[in-house]
């Protein structure tokens, strides 16, 4: 369907429709805030549509919802909340799916395509890219026993993604508190919404090379990092063989409910990654993780205000609404 040639079509009548949409969408973009019933009067059925779909994928597959309801992340947190990460590299634009961040690591593309898919049957051209990933994301929380929280809607989609971005957008597996804190601060996230939201890992899996160094060679010294429970860096080991970096392991040790049980195995010195083990680094951390264990209600109401606030990030270029997730289609001004 997008081969080169037709892509390259698309992208210039793009180019000369952008100039006439622009001032308009500007126009709708500074004075239109995000809104719960943002689509009842133009499809009253999206949300049951996209609720339906996600209760079929989780159902089939439990650990689809982790995987759906991070996109909403990586979307947010490079360029804004625009469907960005939903494109696909074309020969002239290599996108944010192609970031080392990213690749081989996002999943779930299959279920938005299929849902936009059917979104575009019931109502066509009325529902973004980008605020499915916003809905998809919750109702992939609630399914694993997260509470709700009402999401906003009324995002546009853009037409660019690049690949180079991520870096510096993304927060990385290695980073440290000061670096979490600076790299959430990016998208209006503070140090609480960084800690909170970091509870996302409460759900879904993790390539066992993405800790490898914690349980093989800790600090460059050929070692397990002391600070690992021995009985839980055995079990890891058993779990994540050396020789096999792709293999998967839990990100919590009830990765199929979503619940405060990330922040008990980061108090009880089971943490995954480093940059979960960070967040005990600081007494903010410390403040939240013992919170979220005393009272995990509070947790599961914290992280629905924390990904209300992450997907208000603002993109830079807001077009409007894509036909097709994964590429840019004319659209008639
Ligand atoms: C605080 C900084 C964060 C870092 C450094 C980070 C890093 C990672 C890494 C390295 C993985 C495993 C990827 C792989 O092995 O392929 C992962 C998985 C995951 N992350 Fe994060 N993450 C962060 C924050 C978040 C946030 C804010 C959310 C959502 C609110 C989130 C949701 C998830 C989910 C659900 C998975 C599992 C995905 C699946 O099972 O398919 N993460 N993250
Ligand atoms: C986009 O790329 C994915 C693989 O990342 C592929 O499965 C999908 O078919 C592509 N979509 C389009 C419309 O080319
Ligand atoms: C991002 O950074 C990593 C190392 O930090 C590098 O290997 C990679 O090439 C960079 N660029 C992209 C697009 O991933
Ligand atoms: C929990 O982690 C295991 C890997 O140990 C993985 O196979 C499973 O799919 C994960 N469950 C969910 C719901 O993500
Ligand atoms: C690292 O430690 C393991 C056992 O703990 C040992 O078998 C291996 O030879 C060591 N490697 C190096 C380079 O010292």
């Amino acid at each position: 369907m997008a081969d080169s040639d037709s892509s390259r079509w698309l992208l210039n009548l793009q180019g000369r429709c952008l100039m006439t949409c622009a001032l308009l969408l500007l126009a709708a973009v500074s004075s239109e805030q995000l809104s719960e019933n943002f689509y009842d009067a133009k499809c009253l059925q999206a949300m049951s549509i996209i609720k339906q779909k996600v209760d079929k994928f989780v159902n089939a597959d439990r650990s689809v919802a982790a995987s759906l309801m991070r996109l909403h992340f990586h979307d947010c947190f490079v360029r804004g909340c625009d469907g960005s990460v939903l494109l696909n590299s074309t020969e002239s634009m290599l996108t944010e799916k192609e970031a080392l961040l990213n690749k081989g690591s996002i999943r779930g593309f299959e279920q938005i395509d299929e849902i936009k898919y059917e979104l575009e049957h019931a109502c066509p051209g009325v529902v973004s890219c980008a605020d499915i990933l916003a809905v998809v994301a919750r109702d992939a929380t609630v399914k694993l026993g997260g509470w709700s929280w009402p999401v906003f809607l009324g995002r546009f989609d853009g037409v660019v993604s690049f690949a180079d971005e991520v870096n510096g957008s993304l927060p990385t597996r290695l980073d440290s508190y000061a670096k979490l804190v600076a790299t959430f601060a990016k998208v209006g996230l503070d140090a609480k919404d960084m800690v909170i939201l970091s509870g996302g890992h409460s759900i879904g899996k993790v390539h066992c090379g993405a800790f490898f160094e914690r349980l093989y060679n800790f600090q460059g010294l050929n070692i397990t990092d002391p600070s690992i429970d021995p009985s839980f860096a055995a079990f890891l080991k058993k779990q994540c063989p050396q020789t096999n970096p792709l293999d998967f392991t839990a990100l919590d040790t009830t990765n199929g409910t979503f619940d405060s049980a990330y922040y008990h195995d980061l108090l009880t010195n089971r943490g995954i990654l480093q940059s979960d083990v960070a967040l005990l680094s600081d007494p903010l951390g410390v403040e939240y993780a013992i919170k979220a264990v005393s009272d995990p209600q509070s947790f599961l109401f914290e992280f629905g205000q924390a990904m209300i606030k992450m997907g208000n990030a603002p993109g830079p270029a807001p077009y409007g609404w894509r036909k097709h997730c994964a590429f840019v289609e004319h659209k008639p001004c």
